[in-house]
């Protein structure tokens, strides 16, 4: 089994720890999903109705990548960790996913959220991911929660 550990972290680095965990236990290499142009605080600030993160949101945009994947190919399991944006992934997320063939791949997605749950976020990632299975989805909420989250990889 080759894994891949992809994920995009913006706001705190919430999520890059949760990655950066994941990768010691499980030996996988990690991939940082990095837009072309990097949020700044303001751009996050959700509160404003004309901050980007927002337009991009309410105009279903894409969000272009820095860099690709080498290899991905040659993955069976991907990793796939985000923060809850909206209830869902962020833009970034889809727009990165989009490039390449998941065809048989197994995805685990891992999630940070200021309190969401995962609800349909696995769900509505699935057109962007098309030909693998998720097998499973999950906001991490602490250590413990990462490690059970690890033991479900197979
Ligand atoms: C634009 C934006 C939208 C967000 N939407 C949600 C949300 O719907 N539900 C939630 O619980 N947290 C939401 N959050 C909070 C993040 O999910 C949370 O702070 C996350 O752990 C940040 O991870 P990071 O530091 O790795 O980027 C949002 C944050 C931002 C910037």
């Amino acid at each position: 089994m080759k894994t891949l550990i992809a994920y995009f972290s913006a706001e705190t680095g919430r999520t890059r720890k949760a990655a950066q965990a994941i990768a010691k236990l499980t030996g996988g290499e990690l991939f940082e999903i990095k837009p072309q142009e990097e949020y700044t605080p303001s751009d996050l600030n959700w509160k404003n109705p004309l901050a980007r993160c927002n337009k991009e949101k309410m105009g279903k945009k894409d969000v272009p990548v820095a860099e690709k994947v080498e290899d991905f190919d040659s993955y069976d399991t991907v990793c796939l960790g985000f923060p809850i944006w909206y209830w869902s992934a962020p833009n970034v997320v889809n727009t990165f996913c989009k490039d390449y063939d998941w065809t048989g791949k197994k995805v685990y997605v891992f999630a940070t959220s200021g309190g969401s749950n995962i609800g349909k976020t696995a769900e509505k990632l699935m057109p962007y991911v098309e030909g693998a299975e998720i097998v499973h989805a999950e906001v991490l909420k602490n250590t413990e929660g990462l490690k059970e989250w690890v033991k479900k990889i197979v």
